[in-house]
């Protein structure tokens, strides 16, 4: 893909701060294409000064924007969710060439993105408070919700869209502001919804992005300010443990959306079908590069062989390449490091035993795309298994009783997402109680959608994004103590 056939009306190429485009020619990074390794744009690296200046424009902005009322902010909302649904194919196209994932993928992004800001533009109404029985005869408390203030936020390369609006349509409905830093591998994603949002009428201030490849200058202004209220991430849980500690010396409000090491759990009565369809797209979307892919594939003794003879099947047919061309199914990793990683993973589970059923390699050395990958005899203790792989590599582990996969699976310092396949109601609640994630998938290999909460326990973070649930993470609680009324 060239650029030429980019929309060139949303292909912006500097940060987004107060209503204004930033482009110098001070300081520029070059936004590749993982497909192909060409460039597609310089955009200009804001600095830490750049930052500050967004928070200050966040800091003027938001008083006018918190005092309207909230069916006008809906209204603003509901008016970019329908922009980004009327230039879909436009802001998929730009987001497979920066990120790499196949178009159905993108357009099915920027869908599942707007949903949040049409969710949260409907929840904005929704901010509801309480009365509670006062403590004496003159007295009755009441709670209302208030936006918690200036936002900032960090988000992730894997989905450059979508990860930007469950945190920021949430934020504006509350009444806050929001300075965002988009991933530096994908700029352009974010950029694009700032000049939409724009034309939906966010007035300046509100939403401001924040493109630059010096992580370190700008993460420190995003976690420091004093003014900033709260602070939101998606991205690893040892960079998410960092941005904490930053966050910590201003005491700010904090969620935290990190890694994960999803358990897919196929027990003898399962449909094997069903399992087999929801293992693919639960560990091959975006080529293995999410949060919630499963990273671990349990399979119960009765029905490994089996299982394992559907899904290398099913693995043969996908077709791997580059995502701009409709027929592709699994597109590069990000980069050559995160290639030569998930290698590193599968050579030391061949090492210790592992058997490739297939795929098992990068297509040619030095490239980034790594074949979609079925490994059997794999162990619990293999790094394959304990490491978030962030690849298209499904690791088939043997169990045999219900107790053993539950310990197996809560064997890790992350809970995010959980798969199970089976056909036993009994099972399904036992083993769904047990398990110690914050989602679990039954039946289901997708689970992500704006109506429900989506979140971790343990090291997999704080906070839920989407749902009625995620609206809370930008409020905060004031409690009113009314008295003397008996007078
Ligand atoms: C993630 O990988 O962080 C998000 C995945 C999703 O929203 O389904």
């Amino acid at each position: 893909m060239t650029t030429r056939e980019l929309n060139k009306n949303l292909l912006k190429n500097g940060s987004y701060i107060n209503g204004v485009w930033h482009n110098s020619d001070a300081s520029k990074f070059e936004v590749s294409n993982p497909a192909t390794g060409n460039n597609i744009i310089a955009v200009s690296s804001a600095s830490a000064d750049d930052t500050t200046q967004a928070v200050d424009a966040a800091v003027a902005a938001m008083p006018a924007w918190r005092a309207k009322t909230a069916k006008q902010r809906a209204e603003v909302l509901h008016r970019w969710f329908e922009l980004i649904m009327q230039h879909q194919d436009d802001l998929a196209a730009i987001l497979t060439a920066e990120q790499g994932k196949p178009l159905t993928e993108a357009r099915g992004e920027i869908a599942y993105g707007a949903n949040y800001i049409q969710w949260f533009s409907e929840e904005a109404k929704r901010i509801y408070g309480d009365t509670i029985p006062g403590a004496s005869p003159g007295s009755r408390v009441v709670v209302i919700k208030q936006g918690v203030g200036v936002v900032s936020a960090i988000t992730p390369w894997n989905f450059p869209n979508a990860m930007i609006t469950r945190k920021a349509a949430p934020a504006l409905a509350a009444g806050c502001a929001f300075v965002v830093k988009a991933a530096s591998e994908t700029p352009l994603s974010a950029l694009a919804l700032a000049e939409l949002g724009e034309q939906a009428g966010i007035p300046a201030g509100i939403f401001n992005v924040i493109v630059s490849d010096n992580a370190r200058a700008v993460g420190n202004v995003l976690t420091g300010d004093p003014r900033i209220a709260k602070f939101t991430f998606t991205g690893s849980t040892a960079v998410g443990k960092k941005l904490l500690e930053q966050c910590a010396s201003t005491v700010k409000k904090t969620s935290m959306e990190l890694g994960g090491n999803a358990p897919f759990i196929v027990f003898d009565d399962a449909d094997l079908d069903a399992a087999v369809q929801g293992a693919m797209v639960s560990k091959f979307r975006n080529a293995g590069q999410t949060c919630v892919c499963s990273n671990r594939l349990f399979v119960q003794s009765g029905v490994y062989q089996k299982f394992s003879e559907k899904l290398v099947h099913a693995v043969n047919k996908l077709k791997m390449g580059d995502g701009s061309d409709s027929n592709v199914d699994i597109g590069p990793l990000i980069n050559l490091e995160a290639a030569e990683s998930v290698s590193e993973l599968v050579a030391q589970a061949l090492k210790g035993g592992a058997k490739t059923l297939v795929g098992g390699a990068v297509n040619e050395p030095g490239s980034r795309y790594f074949q979609a990958t079925v490994l059997s005899n794999v162990t619990a203790d293999m790094s394959v298994a304990t490491e978030e792989i962030f690849g298209p590599v499904a690791p088939l582990i043997k169990f045999e009783t219900e107790e053993e996969v539950i310990g197996l699976a809560n064997d890790t310092d992350v809970g995010l997402a959980s798969y199970i396949y089976t056909r036993d109601i009994g099972r399904v609640w036992r083993v769904c109680e047990a398990l110690e994630y914050g989602m679990v998938g039954i039946n289901e290999g997708i689970i992500s959608n704006e109506m429900a909460p989506f979140g971790g326990v343990k090291q997999s973070g704080m906070g839920r994004e989407g749902s009625k649930y995620g609206i809370e993470d930008y409020l905060e609680i004031k409690y009113l103590c009314m008295g003397g009324l008996d007078r």
